[in-house]
């Protein structure tokens, strides 16, 4: 199933409970929630407290993407403050399987994004685990970055080595993603598109997930 995931990094974060449900109107699948602590990237954004605001007025999917170091420390805190699927960076995890299993064990779905300079061998061992694997097409750290091309062939690699294992884990993609690019990630093997310029910075977001999900099939 292919999903459309809105984040609220480009959104008008006065007007939140607003911004939010004019895309669930228009058929978001999940909001995309980056959570930025100024260390592992270059930008701080926010955390638990505004995710458990948002569950008060979303009842679609929070999809909470922490960009942090000792994510160990804080899954308790997004899972209380009710994140639906939790991903976390491998390079800011020294234990990765076990911050995977940390997330599985408290019922929801766990995610890992890759950075772009990070290989798909790099969740060899791990993969089975996951319900999500993000691929960054941007370097994380703030919204409105150029997709980088680069990333379609390990997108496709990615697909391919689901499908060989005979996997579930859906593959979500992350950054610079607009109109114009959907379509192509998708047939290169995307399930989940996250876009946060690219809708939020349109001027009729209605018609833009509209036409978002025309490419991709939905
Ligand atoms: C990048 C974040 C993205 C970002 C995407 O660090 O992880 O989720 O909000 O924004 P756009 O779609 O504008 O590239
Ligand atoms: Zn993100």
């Amino acid at each position: 199933m292919k999903r459309i995931a809105p984040s609220i990094l480009s959104a008008d974060l006065a007007r939140l409970a607003d911004e939010v449900q004019e895309v669930v109107e228009a058929g978001a699948d999940w909001i995309h929630v980056d959570v930025m602590d100024g260390h592992f990237v270059p930008n701080i954004t926010i955390g638990p407290v505004v995710v458990k605001a948002l569950k008060k007025v979303v009842s679609i999917p929070l999809d909470v993407h922490l960009m942090i170091e000792n994510a160990d420390f804080y899954l308790d805190a997004f899972v209380e403050a009710g994140a639906d699927i939790l991903t976390v960076q491998p390079e800011a995890c020294t234990h990765l399987h076990r911050t995977v299993t940390a997330i599985k064990d408290k019922g929801i779905k766990a995610g890992v994004a890759l950075n772009p300079a990070t290989p798909l061998n790099s969740l060899d061992y791990v993969l089975p685990d996951l319900d999500v694997v993000m691929i960054m097409t941007v370097n994380p750290g703030f919204g409105g970055q150029e997709f980088i091309p680069t990333m379609l062939p390990k997108i496709e690699q990615l697909k391919k080595i689901i499908t060989e294992r005979k996997l579930t884990v859906e593959i979500e993609v992350d950054g610079g993603i607009k109109v114009e690019n959907i379509g192509e990630v998708a047939r290169r093997g995307g399930d989940i598109f996250v876009a946060g310029s690219g809708i939020f910075g349109t001027p009729d977001r209605t018609e833009t997930i509209k036409k978002m999900r025309k490419e991709i099939g939905t």
